[in-house]
């Protein structure tokens, strides 16, 4: 079992920061070696070649935090589009954030035209799709999850790659996380809704996600990894996720060996 875990710097940072958690992940990185663990870093693209610059050797990834539904190239300021982010050696990128879809109106349609630019640029979409509070607290969660999925996968290559992260709007940034159960019944829908439709997906979860719950986390079937935000701002509050995903990598080797 390989976890993916996905630092979403969002619009932090700086170049001087950027460089120092270049250099310090290295350090971590020469010292010790992943066996079960793929990193990808999407910091702000404007920072991602200080970081790459620093990172040389590793077998760090790298992500954009969105990218363009409309074109690869041409008159559409302020975006960066997949062939660019490709052209940068990104290998994923995440949509959907639900800071994006509250924030800046970005519809189930847009979305879906950001998957189809991604897997053309073979770039891997990192989905986000989740409730929110309300929504939770009535019970409707996989009603606006399946409902997302519908949209956003309606032009979805079915021969593509796609990571699905698991978002509860809720718990993004508050400390808060769904229990086990919940997060298991989410992972179980997702799974079963792809394979109706021939599509297959690494399914993640992301909220909250530290040190101190990814062990946890990592309990339920199906979960190959996460997206971190706040966590992943300092490596020595994301470092402890990645050794969570190498223990308990560990662990599900040795027991079927
Ligand atoms: P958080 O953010 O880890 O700070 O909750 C997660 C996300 O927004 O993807």
């Amino acid at each position: 079992m390989t976890y993916t875990v996905i630092a979403n710097f969002k619009m932090n940072g700086t170049v001087g920061s950027t460089i120092e958690y270049g250099n310090e992940l290295f350090d971590l990185l020469f010292e010790n070696e992943l066996y079960n663990t793929t990193i990808v870093m999407a910091p702000s693209a404007i920072h991602l070649a200080y970081l790459q610059s620093r990172l040389i050797g590793t077998r760090i990834k790298y992500g954009g935090q969105d990218l363009c539904g409309q074109a690869q190239f041409g008159s559409h300021t302020g975006n960066t589009s997949a062939e660019q982010l490709a052209d940068l050696g990104c290998t994923y990128s995440i949509i959907g954030h639900s800071e994006r879809r509250k924030n800046l109106g970005e519809t189930d349609c847009i979305i879906s035209n950001k998957l189809s630019n991604a897997t053309l640029a073979r770039i891997t979409p990192i989905l986000c799709v989740g409730e929110d509070f309300t929504e939770n607290r009535e019970g409707h969660t996989w009603k606006v999850i399946k409902g997302q999925l519908d949209v956003n996968l309606a032009k979805f290559d079915s021969t593509a790659k796609i990571m699905i992260a698991y978002e509860p709007i809720w718990s993004i940034g508050t400390g808060k996380i769904p229990s086990l159960q919940d997060v298991q019944n989410v992972v179980d829908h997702i799974a079963d809704y792809m394979q109706g439709r021939g599509l297959q997906a690494e399914l993640i979860y992301g909220g909250s996600v530290t040190g101190a719950n990814a062990e946890e986390l990592l309990m339920v079937k199906n979960l190959s990894g996460f997206l971190v935000g706040g966590a992943s701002l300092k490596v020595s509050t994301f470092w402890p996720i990645i050794q969570a995903c190498e223990a308990v990598g560990k662990q599900i080797k040795t027991q079927s060996a």
